[in-house]
């Protein structure tokens, strides 16, 4: 569940510190007026994955594996990084409906308690999928299948209904190679190729607020199985079947790098007038080459208007289902790899800040920016402001919020405005020794934006 906002004094905070100076909406209306500012002179500060793709509209998740929540590292790198997760395994059908009509969502369940707990976003995968149906499924008559089918998505997405902001709704339904024909399945051989369109008919009727999508792989190209994919999204289109959006899972290596025409590709299906998604980026590699590849990627969605989303299939290469080849973007040890700069840089991200801090400043001071929670319309961030190895007798620090979001209040600091930047500086909490630190913090109203507040560079004075 999400969180509450906090009632009353935060703990660490020096009493006489502790009332808070509200803005006045209007001048946090005119710091949100303008969207996200880059500051001048000062560090652009985004440095979570989640947080940088946010400021340029988009989320970027990671899949996760429940059985890996309880790893401190895993879990503390997944809360800095990630705005959004995708359950693995635990949402698919031999996880959720073992035998016939009896549903079993604890997995699911921890990983989507786990995500609302820290504000990210949830994505569901799958409902409809040859691949991991228990044993009961195939066996099926067709009417018998299509009411199953049915009952599946309908009690799935109403456990999660709310919960959830893109629905694997049906999964790999055609077949590699040049045919575009679809995959033999229980479903494709008993109900024929009507039954893509009855799942996403049946799943509109459930959940009307979740986005419903296609997802396939070796589709990230232009060829004959996303010609095949396409025909079908042009077809449901025209026919108003409800699809939102289309799911390119992007599983790379050097038998299947990324295609030339990869943003070609999003944009053709865009043009259809779906959201376009990329669900499952690995990309096998090292170092730089790896680096440049995740950077193509990137970019190509950063293009496209309509690319809502980023997820990689993992958080870190030792759960990776191709861990040997080491295909994401932290390595065993939770150690940023290249392909990790990479994709913060492509997303406009430097380091210098967002959810999981990092620091931007002149020498003098830094500034280490964390949001430190999250409820239903708002957060609270905090920044720490740290002496370098000169005592400091007074600082400052921009603080930019991107419209619709506003701040409603400050506190251990000083904030005024100059054009679209809140500089906050020091009240009581001026003097620092060298390599001493403080702590300032503010509330900001969400009013439905998801980017992360730009905090730009200490200066000290
Ligand atoms: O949890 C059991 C464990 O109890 C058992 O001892 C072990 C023995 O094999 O199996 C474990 O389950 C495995 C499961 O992953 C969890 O680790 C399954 O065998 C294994 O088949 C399963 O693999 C998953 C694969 O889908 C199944 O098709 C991968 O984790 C998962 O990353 C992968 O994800 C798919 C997407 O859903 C769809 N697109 C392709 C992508 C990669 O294959």
């Amino acid at each position: 569940m999400a969180q509450n906002p906090p009632v009353g004094g935060r703990t660490r905070r020096r009493p006489q510190a502790r009332a808070r100076c509200a803005l006045s909406l209007l001048t946090a209306g005119v710091l949100a007026a303008a969207g996200v500012v880059a500051l001048t002179g000062t560090a652009q500060a985004a440095g979570a994955l989640g947080d940088a793709a946010a400021a340029k509209g988009r989320y970027f998740g990671a899949a996760v594996a429940a059985n890996h929540l309880g790893e401190a590292a895993y879990a503390s790198t997944l809360d800095a990084q990630f705005g959004s997760v995708t359950p693995e395994n635990e949402m698919k059908w031999d996880a959720v409906e073992g035998s016939r009509n009896s549903f079993s969502f604890s997995a699911a369940d921890r990983i989507v308690s786990h995500a609302q707990s820290k504000g990210m976003k949830v994505r569901g995968h799958t409902l409809v999928w040859h691949s991991q149906l228990p044993g009961w499924v195939s066996p099926l008559a067709a009417t018998d299948l299509r009411s199953a089918m049915n009952n599946h998505i309908t009690q799935v997405m109403t456990h999660y209904k709310g919960k959830i902001h893109s629905w694997d709704v049906v999964n790999e339904a055609f077949q590699d190679g040049g045919s575009g024909a679809r995959r033999s399945s229980p479903f494709q051989d008993k109900l024929g190729n009507g039954f893509i369109e009855e799942a996403f008919r049946t799943a509109r009727t459930v959940d009307a607020d979740a986005k419903l999508c296609y997802n396939d792989y070796n589709t990230d190209g232009q060829n004959a199985k996303s010609n095949a994919v396409y025909e079908m999204v042009k077809d449901f289109k025209q026919r108003g079947v409800p699809i939102d959006c289309v799911g390119f899972q992007s599983h790379f290596n050097s038998n299947s790098p990324v295609p030339s025409d990869f943003q070609a590709n999003l944009q053709r299906f865009a043009d259809l007038g779906v959201d376009v998604q990329i669900t499952e980026l690995d990309i096998e590699g090292s170092g730089s080459a790896q680096a440049a590849n995740y950077t193509k990627v990137v970019n190509a969605c950063l293009a496209v208007t309509r690319c809502t989303g980023i997820t990689v299939w993992g958080v870190t290469d030792k759960y990776s289902w191709r861990s040997g080849g080491t295909p994401l973007l932290f390595d065993g040890d939770y150690n940023k790899k290249p392909a990790y700069d990479a994709v913060l840089a492509a997303l406009g991200g430097s380091g210098g800040g967002g959810d999981d801090g990092g620091e931007g400043g002149d020498g003098a001071c830094t500034a280490t920016y964390t949001r430190t929670s999250t409820w239903n319309g708002g957060y609270n961030g905090q920044v720490t402001v740290k002496a370098g190895g000169s005592g400091i007798t007074g600082w400052a620090v921009p603080v930019t919020v991107a419209s619709p979001q506003k701040v409603s209040a400050v506190w251990n600091g000083t904030p005024t405005t100059a054009g679209d930047v809140m500089t906050v500086r020091h009240s009581w909490n001026g003097t620092l020794a060298a390599g001493a630190s403080t702590t300032f913090g503010f509330t900001v109203q969400t009013n439905g934006g998801t980017s992360a507040p730009v905090v730009g560079a200490c200066t000290a004075s």
